[in-house]
């Protein structure tokens, strides 16, 4: 493609910011190919997340490219080319560049939390960059934080911008699910399984710690699907003694009617009554080794693993891919009508885009209230 020709076609930026999470390769190619495709709109492949677009502005500032000669590598230097030059933040995709990366973990476009974005004067510069790049609009896909940077861009720019929902935690109420949620979960389930064959061959409770932030979303839900017999939460409130306690005599009386051994699954986002660096999977596991040694099952052993990022990694689940085509189409539809920014999300069965800032379609607190109720009922016997 020629520089007008492409500045003519006015292209569409694209980034990833905050976590990986899986899905978000099956959206870049979603995105790349319904644009390149169906709207005849080429799109501009941001690497890094919002740093490389601060990058961009600082090459230009330290005089170590122009604008002409950045149109100029962007055009020449299309697609595979482009992501193997170190130095090129933005690049030209193809459909060579994201040819069999739908069933891919990880971001090809790589990600990254930018603290310089949050400078209003580099956000200046970064908005001019795109304006001489004659961007017609701007898709950020991440969490709450690159969703919130996207708003102030949308705000302080007037440019189209559309947020994609992609993390593991599924914090964000606005969707009933996030990218990546489904592939967490499966990691989640395959782990607890794998774990499950040492608690039952050593009589072991085993203390799972998960991922989330502050959100016990992903831990309710892969307790339900992974049989994990208990989910604690941030949304419960203080993890104190007394309830670590209480939740070793309820094991007490599992273990006399047979039961061998228990799966906990513990959010990190978790407080404790004592403030601890500890994590709190070691934390939860050392006081329910206590619990036992003054009771009857003294024999009853504990371990505790943290999960961390193999959560957020590996081939996504079918479900996240097909909601990537699903947030792609709803995100095309936005930017071919030309006007309005918003939030691609899945509501209660429907895909649309919602205005920045919209609230719930559900009521999210009520919802994991009720699966968490649900849980305790499937896994108590
Ligand atoms: O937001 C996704 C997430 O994986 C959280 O669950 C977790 O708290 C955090 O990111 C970890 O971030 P990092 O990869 O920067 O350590």
């Amino acid at each position: 493609m020629t520089i007008p020709q492409l500045l003519d076609q006015r292209p569409v930026a694209l980034l990833f910011s905050g976590g990986d999470s899986p899905g978000m390769n099956a959206f870049l190619r979603a995105a790349v190919r319904l644009g390149m495709n169906r709207n005849e709109v080429p799109v501009l492949g941001i690497m890094d997340g919002y740093v490389g677009l601060v990058r961009t502005v600082k090459q230009l500032e330290a005089g170590e490219t122009s604008l002409e000669k950045l149109r100029r590598s962007i055009a020449r230097r299309p697609g595979l080319l482009g992501l193997r030059v170190k130095k090129q933040h933005i690049v030209l995709m193809d459909h060579e560049s994201v040819s069999g990366i739908v069933v891919k973990g990880g971001i090809e476009l790589r990600t990254a939390r930018s603290q310089e974005f949050r400078n209003p004067e580099r956000r200046r510069q970064v908005i001019q960059l795109l304006r001489d790049l004659n961007v017609r609009a701007v898709i950020v896909c991440g969490g709450d934080g690159s969703l919130a940077g996207a708003e102030i861009m949308q705000r302080e720019s007037g440019l189209q911008v559309i947020g994609v929902p992609g993390t593991i935690d599924n914090d964000l109420p606005i969707t009933d699910y996030s990218l990546g949620v489904q592939s967490a979960i499966e990691t989640l389930v395959r782990a607890v399984d794998s774990i499950k064959d040492t608690a039952r061959s050593h009589r072991r409770v085993m203390v799972l710690e998960t991922m989330g932030r502050d959100s016990g979303e992903l831990t309710q839900l892969a307790a339900i699907a992974s049989g994990a017999e208990y989910a604690l939460i941030p949304e419960d409130g203080y993890l104190t003694s007394d309830r670590i306690r209480a939740m070793a005599e309820e094991m007490e009386t599992s273990f006399k009617r047979g039961r061998t051994h228990s799966i906990v699954l513990v959010a990190e986002g978790v407080k404790m009554d004592k403030q601890t660096w500890e994590s709190p999977a070691w934390v939860v596991s050392a006081k329910l080794a206590e619990a036992f040694r003054h009771g009857p099952y003294k024999d009853i052993e504990t371990r505790a693993s943290v999960l961390g990022h193999l959560q957020r990694g590996g081939r996504p689940a079918p479900f996240d891919s097909i909601l990537a085509a699903e947030f792609a189409e709803v995100a095309w539809h936005a930017i071919a009508a030309g006007k309005d920014s918003g939030i691609t999300v899945l509501q209660n069965g429907e895909y649309k885009l919602v205005p920045i800032g919209s609230p719930p379609a559900s009521d999210r607190p009520a919802r994991l209230q009720r699966l968490h109720l649900q849980h305790q009922a499937l896994s108590s016997w």
